[in-house]
């Protein structure tokens, strides 16, 4: 065995197989994303030098293959000859934490009463959460952050065509696919009612609704984070949030924004809010990012409203408590966002997105 590519990889965690993933990077470089259930240790510099004690401390088993995982999959593969002389069946991920990052998984979405059934994509290795919303014989998509084949396979195999597409915003963190698929399936883009996207799209306004089979979505206005944000309503059930909302904060409001504006963003996120957690108590949010690396348990990241209520403190200020903390805490911006807002703007998706989108998630506030 010499490399493993990460499709592979990824169909053995979610197959439930028994694999060791060795993290070979350094803290700072694993502190960014890791791979869920991964083993570290901090051998970089060593490898880099072929030190070949590098890994004498790391025990492993040899009956169990271990793939060893690095930046883009060039210090991986001396740590995998190293494992290989001590015989154990080692291989290297190619392309590193750097391909890995559009990886991905799912876990369902158990609805009480919808005849809807709700697939929750993953992005692992960046945070990133797409929905895919079946009825029928067919289904919209919330949010395309993969390539379009992904969703097009899992449609597939529900017996479902893809016939609408959806963003919550404009993004900034990820290039949107959401184009891309509808180019390639046919379905019809529709985006909140704005001026920044230069595409053509079907507008959604406050109150819009898509049927698809014999369920529907409604649009609610969430500005704030973006002020064309919108929130989804699948029948008075499910609320997919985007950036608005998340399980452990809110949205920043800066992002698209000088100062001034982020504090007017921020007032506005604090009204969209209070018209949120004034939907019933027991609706299911569903984000548009987690800010962790998803494990493959098919968990779903999910809260109800009145759970949410109770987590995320900010949702309880007053408004000008909400603002003052928000603006006050801030996160370091993604490192490529106005490129991506520009090409997002654009509807346009480049050879190699991975490099743009690299860089940990740091869209919420808490
Ligand atoms: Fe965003």
């Amino acid at each position: 065995m010499g490399t493993i590519d990460t499709e592979t990889l990824r169909s053995w965690l979610e197959a439930g197989r028994q694999v060791i993933v060795l993290d070979v990077r350094s803290a700072a470089d694993r502190a960014t994303s890791a791979i869920p259930g991964s083993v570290h240790v901090d051998a970089y510099a060593d490898l880099k030098k072929h030190n070949p004690h590098a890994l004498d401390g790391v025990s492993l088993p040899v009956d169990i293959p271990v793939v060893t995982v690095c930046n883009v999959g060039h210090v991986s593969q001396i740590a995998s000859e190293q494992l290989q002389a001590r015989g154990i069946a080692a291989s290297s991920l190619e392309g590193g934490m750097r391909a890995w990052s559009l990886s991905w998984n799912i876990a369902d979405i158990p609805l009480l009463s919808s005849s809807a059934q709700v697939i929750q994509i993953r992005r692992v290795g960046k945070g990133c959460l797409s929905y895919l919303i079946g009825s029928q014989d067919k289904a919209v998509l919330i949010d395309a952050a993969l390539d379009p084949e992904v969703y097009f396979n899992l449609a597939q195999v529900h017996g479902w065509r893809i016939i609408a597409v959806l963003d919550t915003h404009i993004h900034a963190d990820h290039l949107s696919r959401s184009r891309l698929l509808a180019e390639r399936s046919g379905a019809t883009v529709y985006l909140p009612d704005q001026e920044r996207v230069t595409y053509s799209f079907t507008a959604l306004h406050n109150g819009s609704t898509i049927n698809v089979g014999a369920v529907s979505l409604t649009a609610i206005q969430t500005p704030g984070h973006t002020l064309e944000s919108m929130s989804y309503l699948l029948d008075q059930q499910a609320l997919f949030t985007g950036d608005t909302l998340f399980l452990q904060g809110v949205g920043r409001p800066d992002l698209h924004a000088n100062a001034e504006e982020s504090r007017a963003n921020a007032r506005l996120l604090y009204q969209s809010l209070q018209n949120l957690v004034a939907l019933p108590a027991n609706t299911i949010v569903l984000p548009g990012h987690t800010n962790a690396p998803t494990p493959f348990d098919k968990i779903p990241l999910t809260a109800s409203l009145s759970d949410l209520w109770n987590q995320v403190e900010l949702l309880q200020l007053s408004e000008s408590d909400f603002v003052e903390k928000l603006v006050t805490r801030i996160p370091p911006v993604p490192p490529h966002h106005e490129r991506i807002i520009e090409l997002n703007r654009a509807g346009r998706l480049i050879e190699n997105p991975i490099e743009l989108e690299a860089g940990a998630n740091n869209c919420a506030i808490s």
